[in-house]
């Protein structure tokens, strides 16, 4: 009878979960990871897709809720979001991805100072407030939390035409180091992953403007094919898991090689 090495590394039985944007996209490819280790989740977002989704998911007998929340609000609705959350799952949130996020194109030198600033709320401020509100309920009760925000290859790279896009991403990674630098003494493991071309709602508009864009961008991606949001259920459980515990502050390429070419 062989003896199994670390057999319970990478489950997260017991373990619970609150994730913004978690009813379309990279946030549920996340939630479905991590629900799959054994984790109950939380599905927060502001449409009607995280009722039809955490439904899906209970359905297949898992433990999913959904919480409507609109983090363009701000910080009164992060902490709102917060304190539902811990009445679902428990009194207790283990892990926070904040999965939440949008984009919007123009020219540099005309670029709206409103879209900027509505960017940089939802991208950037609201997953501040949503690390700081999880990160204090963590810390005051003892928990040895894990907190995944998502960054982007705009966190590396100028992304022309976005650029309160890239200023967010930007600052999601730095957001995320100086956590880690933070919470990391105190068992709060903070990391980022940053996608690369995923095929999301979020990318769709990109893909279909009939520019070629989509093609090319294809070609430069060296596992030869754009992500989907089934391409993050590892990597949140890898890092929502013990398998991470001596990892923090790290901005994870998740992106098929793109970076490396
Ligand atoms: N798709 C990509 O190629 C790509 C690449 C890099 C980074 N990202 C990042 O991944 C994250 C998820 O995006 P996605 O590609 O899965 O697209 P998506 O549109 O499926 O996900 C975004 C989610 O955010 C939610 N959301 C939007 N506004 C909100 C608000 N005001 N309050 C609460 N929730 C709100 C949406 O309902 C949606 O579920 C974003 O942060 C995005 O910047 C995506």
């Amino acid at each position: 009878m062989k003896e199994y090495i670390c057999p319970d590394l990478f489950r997260l039985d017991g373990k619970t979960a609150l994730i913004t944007g978690g009813g379309s996209g990279i946030g549920l490819g996340m939630a479905e990871g991590l629900l799959g280790a054994g984790a109950s989740v939380v599905l927060a977002g502001r449409s009607q897709r995280i009722d039809v989704q955490a439904d899906r998911l209970r359905a297949m007998g898992y433990g999913a809720h959904a919480v409507h929340a609109d983090l363009r609000l701000g910080e009164a609705e992060a902490a709102r979001l917060t304190g539902e959350a811990k009445k679902r799952l428990g009194g207790r949130i283990d892990i926070l991805v904040n999965s939440a996020g949008c984009s919007g194109v123009a020219p540099a030198e005309r670029f709206p100072a409103e879209l900027f600033t509505d960017i940089l709320q939802l991208n950037l401020n609201a997953t501040f407030y949503m690390c700081r509100e999880v990160g204090r309920h963590m810390l005051e009760n003892g928990i040895r939390g894990k907190i995944i925000n998502i960054a982007s290859m705009s966190s590396f790279f100028g992304n022309r035409d976005s650029p309160a896009y890239a200023a967010s991403k930007g600052g999601v990674a730095q957001l995320t180091k100086s956590l880690a630098d933070a919470w990391m003494p105190r068992g709060i493991c903070v990391n980022a992953v940053a996608p690369g071309y995923v095929e999301t709602d979020l990318t769709l508009p990109f893909i279909h403007d009939g520019t070629h864009r989509y093609d090319h961008l294809f070609e430069r991606v060296p596992a030869g094919r754009w992500g989907s949001p089934g391409d993050f259920r590892g990597v949140a459980v890898f890092l929502a898991s013990k398998a991470s515990d001596f990892i923090s502050g790290v901005i994870l390429p998740v992106d098929g090689g793109y970076s490396a070419r």
